[in-house]
């Protein structure tokens, strides 16, 4: 366990990846059934892969290593080599994926302004550009669930449905980056197959909230997951004896979607604690994520974090101004309330 420079634990609120399997987690994946899954012979990785494909109501599923690379793997299924990806500006696939769409799908990506989960549905139908014009077509949106960037926002259903018939209207495909989708099934009560319904292809992931500690699957229909098998080989990502992290994600499934829920309820906590520094709106707060705006304090993002470390409470500074806590399995109440003890200490000393 990290240890703060004062000896206590350490609160660490800088991802909901920095969770440790739990000793039920770990038991399971202990006595996983492997084989070697290149050869297509892991019992347990094909029944996680079964597993998720059924939840969202599709016909296949693909586990690999990252959401990074499910994302990936999935834009090259729906997106030509030199055909156009529509997205927003602040999400994962063009910000944090260090030009993957670029530089592995040959993938030019064109976005709307960054409004996080608040899409403007008649704003990105108007932005796609049909085929028989002298300009590059569009084939794919691409969508985030929940949002990351955009505070853990969860795209509204009516917004979804909205873009499933403006992709329809011009046959085009729709990707969801669902790395933490099943934080929007709990926030908005959702079934994950509607969700499922509305999108060609997904990314999902297992460390993000869940607890495992590796894993991300690309669902779709049974034809592109064969093509995604060939892209995650190109890739890198075939993977041998992994059912043991199969193994993993099919514990987190059945143990830890439902519990999401206490963890929404520990950030709206943290974000009410913060308000009045005027740091945080509790109102925007809708899953595990709480985005700090210290654009009115005189601690910049940095320097919050720095101060907050000292005192064993870790968080994100995403931009010089902005900060990200977030709420996951390994943070308690007692540890909530430590977090909230040290950064209200903080945040009180700055305001004066
Ligand atoms: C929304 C979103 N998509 C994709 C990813 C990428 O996942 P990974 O870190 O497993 O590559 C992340 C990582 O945090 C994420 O937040």
């Amino acid at each position: 366990m990290l240890r703060s420079t004062t000896g206590g634990p350490v609160v660490d609120l800088r991802s909901d990846t920095v969770t440790r399997p739990t000793p039920g987690m770990r038991a399971a994946m202990a006595t996983a059934e492997v084989g070697d899954d290149v050869f297509g012979d892991d019992p347990t990785v094909a029944a996680l892969e079964a597993e998720v494909a059924a939840m969202f109501g599709h016909e296949a599923a693909l586990f690999a290593p990252s959401g990074t690379m499910t994302n990936q793997i999935a834009l090259q299924l729906v997106v030509p080599r030199g055909g156009e990806l529509l997205t927003g500006a602040d999400g994962h696939v063009v910000t944090y994926e260090l030009g993957g769409a670029a530089t592995l799908g040959g993938i030019s990506t064109r976005t709307w302004p960054a409004v996080g989960a608040d899409l403007d549905v008649a704003g990105i139908a108007d932005m796609i550009r049909p085929a028989g014009f002298p300009s590059l077509p569009t084939s794919a949106i691409a969508v985030e669930q929940t949002h990351n960037l955009g505070g853990g926002g969860v795209v509204s259903l009516d917004a979804l449905r909205g873009l499933r018939a403006a992709a329809d209207a011009h046959g085009i495909a729709v990707h969801c980056d669902g790395a933490r989708i099943w934080h929007a099934h709990i926030a908005d009560g959702v079934p994950l197959d509607t969700y499922g319904s509305l999108f060609d292809t997904l990314s999902v992931c297992l460390s993000k909230g869940l607890g495992a500690p590796v894993g991300s699957l690309v669902v779709g229909s049974a034809e592109r997951i064969t093509q995604a098998r060939a892209v995650r080989k190109r890739m890198g990502g075939g993977m041998r004896q992994v059912g043991i992290l199969a193994e993993a994600g099919r514990y987190a499934l059945r143990h830890h979607v439902t519990r999401l829920a206490e963890d929404h309820a520990r950030a709206r906590r943290l974000a009410e604690a913060l308000e009045p520094f005027g740091v945080v709106d509790p109102a925007v707060v809708r899953t595990n994520l709480v985005p700090l705006d210290l654009t009115q304090v005189a601690l910049d993002a940095p320097a919050l974090a720095a101060a907050a470390a000292e005192q064993g409470v870790l968080l994100a500074a995403m931009l010089p101004r902005r900060a990200r806590l977030v709420t996951h399995l390994d943070v308690d109440d007692t540890a909530l309330d430590r977090a909230i003890d040290v950064l209200t200490r903080i945040l009180r000393v700055a305001g004066t």
